[in-house]
């Protein structure tokens, strides 16, 4: 259902409203003019309901009363935290996301855009990977726990439509930076990790150990303009099937690509190593974004070098707050 077609007062409820995506909605909803007229908007974190627990996840539904969703909280972390931890991860966002359809549902919230990620895509096959292969194959060996989970919210997406007529999507962000994120060097995304780990290393007078050899390709997107975009799926997009946001095939760089990146924005000189005995992940997961193009031709991504000066300058402006 458009929102535009919705009568009454609109609430929109945004779930991990204190990570990296939330804080990127909370600007362009209240610094860009998105917030409407007598809309109101509401981010959690999970300070205000552990939604791993039904009850809680009921109590902060019955407390707000959400016209609509944007569904972000999910229990995330880096390529290795994922390796050690898969089942966690499976059992954490299976039960995160069932509380939150179901209980959306029994709350009769009319729109839910919820947050898949590229790296739940089948490890082996062809690229670029478009929004119709999700389920085409076993996705990597290191994170099928949080893939599986992430996974089965297209199929619950799919069977609230069926059985009851609901207008639940998703939407899958390809590797997102910004402000906010989380920069911990063992457990944070790659991006951010570097960004901390080059700055320590820039402060000690060390060199710089990137893991793995850096030949891994990705397409990293700012997360403002993720924010944007989300908004835009809240009001506007129709499809139950989910729809990949990212940049054109062609802006995919490699970690190497990157590493230079941030090295120019943090102004680091010093001699910079690649860890070959440590693994890439999975060297490339190219996406499509004709879909998103087919509805956005116009939209302007902030380009990934600006991108990543933006969050280098927001990490040493907010260290003292910044997650690490
Ligand atoms: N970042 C990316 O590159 C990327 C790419 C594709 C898709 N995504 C997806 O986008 C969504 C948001 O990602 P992000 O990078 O913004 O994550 P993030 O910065 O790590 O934030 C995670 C959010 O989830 C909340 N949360 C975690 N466990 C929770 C629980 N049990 N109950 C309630 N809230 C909980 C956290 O609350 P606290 O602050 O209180 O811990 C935080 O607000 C996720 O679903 C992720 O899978 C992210």
């Amino acid at each position: 259902m458009k929102e535009g077609q919705f009568v009454g007062p609109v609430r929109v409820l945004v779930t991990g409203g204190s990570g990296l995506l939330g804080k990127a909605i909370e600007h362009v909803v209240m610094n860009e003019g998105l917030k409407r007229e007598g809309e109101e908007w509401i981010f959690l974190s999970s300070k205000d309901a552990d939604l791993v627990d039904l009850k809680q996840t009921r109590d902060v539904f019955e407390k707000y009363r959400p016209t609509h969703v944007i569904h972000l909280a999910a229990k995330v972390g880096g390529l290795f935290q994922h390796m050690k931890e898969n089942l966690h991860f499976l059992r954490d966002n299976l039960r995160i996301n069932d509380n939150l359809l179901q209980t959306a549902h029994e709350m009769d919230v009319v729109k839910v855009v919820s947050c898949l990620s590229s790296c739940i895509f089948p490890d082996k096959t062809t690229y670029p990977i478009d929004e119709t292969m999700i389920h085409n194959g076993p996705p990597h060996d290191s994170n099928f726990g949080y893939s599986y989970a992430k996974r089965m919210i297209d199929v619950q997406n799919r069977g609230y439509f069926q059985q009851h007529g609901r207008h639940y999507t998703a939407a899958i962000p390809t590797n997102v930076v910004g402000p906010y994120d989380n920069f911990n060097i063992e457990n944070g995304h790659v991006l951010s990790a570097l960004i901390n780990r080059t700055h320590k290393a820039k402060v000690e007078g060390t060199s710089l150990t990137v893991c793995g050899t850096g030949a891994a390709r990705r397409q990293f997107i700012y997360s403002l303009d993720v924010g944007r975009l989300l908004v835009w799926v809240l009001r506007e997009y129709e499809e139950i099937e989910p729809i990949i946001l990212s940049v054109g095939e062609e802006d995919e760089i490699s970690i190497k690509d990157a590493v230079e990146m941030i090295a120019e924005a943090l102004d680091f000189k010093g001699e910079i190593k690649y860890d070959t005995s440590l693994s890439d992940g999975q060297l490339r997961k190219t996406a499509s974004n004709a879909k998103l193009r087919r509805y956005r031709p116009d939209f302007n991504f902030t380009p990934v070098k600006e991108a990543i000066k933006l969050t280098c300058d927001w990490f040493l402006a907010n260290y003292d707050i910044a997650r690490k």
